[in-house]
């Protein structure tokens, strides 16, 4: 394999640790993902590992979002629906015998991620920042 693994950077930082923390994990299992060969076991379990990390990972912005009334929660939630649909309908396909999709997959989350935080995940962090230093004086 000639390509380089994706990673972590700071272009990806969100100065929102919890956010961060999950994000830093969700990097680091699309980089298992693609490195795991598209035609063995080993790639369905990589990408079970992803999804279910996903799930958490979405609930979890999702719930932020609920709780404080975040104005774009309707789009941005959508696209984490979108997402993790795709993600379990390639999931379906590989077990059904079509593992090009999942190298497709491999590639296209990085690209799709990247997309993700500079135009929804940073608006929430920044939210975020602000509605969780607004609280700090007045929490226990
Ligand atoms: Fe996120
Ligand atoms: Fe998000």
């Amino acid at each position: 394999m000639t390509a380089a693994v994706w990673g972590w950077s700071d272009r990806l930082v969100s100065k929102f640790e919890p956010m961060d923390e999950t994000h830093k994990e969700f990097v680091s299992l699309c980089a298992a993902l693609a490195v795991a060969h598209p035609d063995n076991e080993s790639f369905l379990q990589s990408l079970d590992a992803l999804i279910a990390h996903t799930e958490q990972h979405f609930e979890q912005e999702n719930l932020w979002m609920r709780e404080h009334s975040f104005p774009p929660l309707g789009c941005h939630q959508k696209e984490h629906d979108a997402v993790l649909e795709l993600m379990q309908e390639v999931r379906r396909s590989i077990a059904a015998g079509d593992t090009e999709l999942g190298a497709r997959l491999a590639e296209e989350l990085p690209h799709w991620f990247e997309h993700h935080v500079d135009t929804m995940d940073n608006m929430l962090a920044r939210f975020m920042l602000s509605v969780t230093s607004e609280t700090d004086g007045i929490a226990a």
